[in-house]
């Protein structure tokens, strides 16, 4: 079997190269190791940011993010009782809006098997080699039989956990890796959302975060201790928690039945490079943000677009230069949405410091309601700065 580029994984990074590819006459074919079905139903992400939207609509599949998508022009924070406004739009002229994760999964999955893409579910034993050779080849196992796919190139786009990264040479890359000593434990509840844009809470307890799905689903997060088992967590416990941390006067949050529930570590990572040979790494494979910023979906698109790019320029001009720089020209973007992702963990969680780190957290909420320039700051961060490389 032979294609130009082999795509490991097929997640929002795979899928949205494989779409941009398919534009530009670049042949491809997509790996996947899990079932269409499980990947269609895996509840990660939801917001996602102007260029993202941009983008998709591009490729020909917003039209149902446009119609079920809910526009949002801002965000709250709220720490004891008081609430902030953020007014992105007002701000920036951009907005954000949430679509889950699945959803955008699903629609690139059906307009890809539509246009007549290779995808392949259920892919177990893949392997890449050669990768420093023009042809490096994938192995992989397809209904029971051992295939090869020679390439021109191999993007890894199989997440934190894939077999991309463990094959770039012993020495080669440096890792920027922290763990942080809480995870978030979201939920998924047949609930009314009881707010018109996600609200953002301090509190001593830790931090919680109230997000939504739809005009009756809701998704809520809170913050737990570094390992801690979901068991500790009824659906009672849940509720009375989150109460507590998002409490404002007069007002409640809706409940109803927990649809879905499970618990993430909070880690941020940074793989450089991301790249050898002729293999390249986009998207959770190459780097993970804490989620408080909401970019680990956004930035595996833009390394999608980043690399459609070069490999446009490659294949139209002969050129390898947009290939060559691949690294630097996506780490700038990483890196940026690195320094927001850790400055809104940062702000808002319980980093188990005591009190003094306590005031100095409240006093920069406080900052943010109080001045233009700070608010506009986290705004333009939060819903994506601009796509050219140079911000
Ligand atoms: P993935 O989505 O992990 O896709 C990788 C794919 O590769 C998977 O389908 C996997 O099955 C497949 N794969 C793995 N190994 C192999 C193999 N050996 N062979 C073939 N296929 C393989 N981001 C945001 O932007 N906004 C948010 O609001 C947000 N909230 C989040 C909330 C939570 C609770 C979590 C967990 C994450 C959140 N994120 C958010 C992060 C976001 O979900 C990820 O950054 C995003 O999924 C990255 O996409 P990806 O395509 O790089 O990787
Ligand atoms: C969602 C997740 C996030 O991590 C975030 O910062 C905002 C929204 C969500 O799941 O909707």
């Amino acid at each position: 079997m032979r294609t130009q580029v082999g795509i490991v994984g097929g997640g929002p990074a795979g899928l949205t190269l494989a779409l941009l590819l398919e534009r530009q006459g670049i042949e491809c074919v997509v790996l996947e190791s899990r079932s269409r079905e499980y990947v269609e139903r895996r509840v990660r992400a939801g917001l996602l940011e102007h260029n993202t939207v941009s983008l998709l609509h591009e490729l020909g599949v917003g039209d149902r993010m446009g119609r079920e998508g809910l526009r949002h022009g801002g965000i709250y924070l709220r720490r004891q009782c008081r609430t902030t406004h953020i007014p992105i739009t007002k701000l920036t002229g951009r907005h954000i809006t949430i679509y889950g994760q699945q959803e955008v999964v699903k629609d690139e999955i059906a307009a890809w098997c539509e246009r007549g893409g290779a995808l392949h579910f259920e892919v177990p034993d893949v392997a890449v080699g050669d990768l420093e050779s023009d042809r490096p080849v994938i192995e992989f196992t397809l209904e029971g039989s051992h295939e090869r796919l020679e390439c021109d190139f191999i993007a890894g786009c199989d997440g934190f956990h894939g077999i991309c990264r463990a094959a770039l040479p012993d020495g080669l890359a440096v890792h920027y890796d922290y763990e942080y000593p809480f995870g978030w434990l979201g939920i998924l509840a047949d609930a009314a959302p009881a707010t018109d844009e996600l609200i953002y809470a301090w509190h001593e307890r830790g931090f919680a975060l109230y997000t939504m799905r739809s005009s009756t689903i809701s998704r809520l997060y809170i913050q737990v201790p570094a390992g801690e088992r979901l068991e500790k967590w009824s659906d009672a416990r849940i509720w009375q928690e989150l109460q507590i941390r998002l409490a404002s006067e007069g007002w409640s949050v809706n409940e109803g039945p927990i649809l879905e529930k499970g618990i993430t570590p909070m880690r941020t990572f940074v793989c450089e490079p991301m790249q050898f040979g002729n293999l390249f790494l986009l998207g959770d494979a190459a780097h993970i943000v804490p989620p408080t910023g909401a970019k680990g979906l956004n930035l595996a698109v833009n390394d999608a677009r980043l690399f459609a790019e070069a490999l446009s320029s490659f294949y139209t001009s002969g050129s390898r230069s947009a290939l060559d720089a691949f690294t630097e020209t996506a780490l700038r973007r990483v890196w940026r949405a690195q320094d927001f992702s850790n400055y809104m963990t940062q702000l808002l969680h319980d980093l188990g410091r005591g009190p003094f780190d306590r005031m100095l957290q409240l006093s920069r909420l406080d900052y943010l309601g109080q001045s233009t320039a700070a608010a506009h700051s986290l705004a333009e961060n939060y819903a994506g700065l601009p796509a050219a490389p140079d911000f």
